[in-house]
């Protein structure tokens, strides 16, 4: 059975003491449950070691929000995946639209990560999805695939089975719109087939797709309800322990 898994992405926000205390209200909200699902927050690199220290690693994980496309050297203001590993964090999100939009992430750049964030025992938590214009022109479904397929369809089956996937159409990010939960079925459901016809059903079954958009308590159990879709990757909402605990409990 594939993990369930609520993801939050706390992008750049909080300080490092804000961050710090927000870590250790999730934390402190675990205590003495076991969720129907994993559990992970994405900091930034600063936050990392010190939210680190202050979590129970069996309940909570901790992730990165990118890492560098180089193993090492002269790069000067990068963070790279060895470094993210040495401070306890078991994730990395790779892809994010707004690497994409914002920092010119090119599917090429982002194999590369995949590769290093692979050979550091990172997981990435991998992101897909479409612009506005895509899903009214009715690209999305060939612009998803040629994502997944330009950055992570060289990977063997062992190495791709390590992936978790995150549908975020970028449409839906941040803007209060958020995909219905027959629209992010859809697609999660075609991109378990992209997966099948490369991988093999067996791998395509294990595969986590999570939907991230605008996902809040309030929509997070009707979207958590469709068969394909195996959890969220959570911005603006994880960003305070009650909503972020309140999509954990959706499941
Ligand atoms: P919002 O939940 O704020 O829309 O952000 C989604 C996202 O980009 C998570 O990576």
């Amino acid at each position: 059975m594939r993990k369930k898994i609520v993801a939050g992405n706390w992008k750049m926000n909080t300080n490092l003491q804000e961050g710090v205390a927000l870590a250790e209200k999730v934390n402190e909200a675990l205590k003495g449950v076991t969720p129907n699902c994993d559990v992970v927050i994405a900091v930034p690199f600063t936050h990392l070691a010190s939210v680190n220290a202050v979590i129970d690693s069996a309940k909570l994980g901790l992730g990165a929000e990118n890492c560098a496309d180089k193993k090492s050297g002269a790069y000067t203001g990068e963070v790279s995946a060895s470094m993210v590993a040495s401070t306890g964090a078991t994730y990395v999100i790779l892809g994010h639209s707004e690497r994409r939009q914002y920092y010119g992430e090119t599917s090429a750049i982002l194999k590369e990560k995949v590769g290093l964030a692979l050979e550091n025992n990172l997981t990435p938590i991998f992101c897909i999805g479409e612009v506005l214009e895509e899903r009214e022109n009715g690209t999305y479904f060939d612009v998803v695939k040629a994502q997944i397929e330009e950055a992570l369809f060289e990977l063997s089956a062992e190495d791709f089975g390590k992936i978790i996937l995150a549908y975020e159409p970028v449409w839906a990010i941040g803007t209060g719109k958020t995909a219905t939960d027959d629209q992010a079925e859809e697609m999660h459901a075609f991109i378990r087939e992209i997966l099948a016809a490369k991988y093999g059903e067996a791998v395509a079954e294990e595969t986590s797709i999570l939907y991230g958009g605008s996902c809040k308590p309030s929509n997070a159990a009707q979207l958590f309800a469709k068969p394909n879709v195996d959890g969220g990757l959570i911005g603006g909402a994880s960003l305070e322990a009650e909503s972020f605990m309140g999509i954990v409990n959706a499941f």
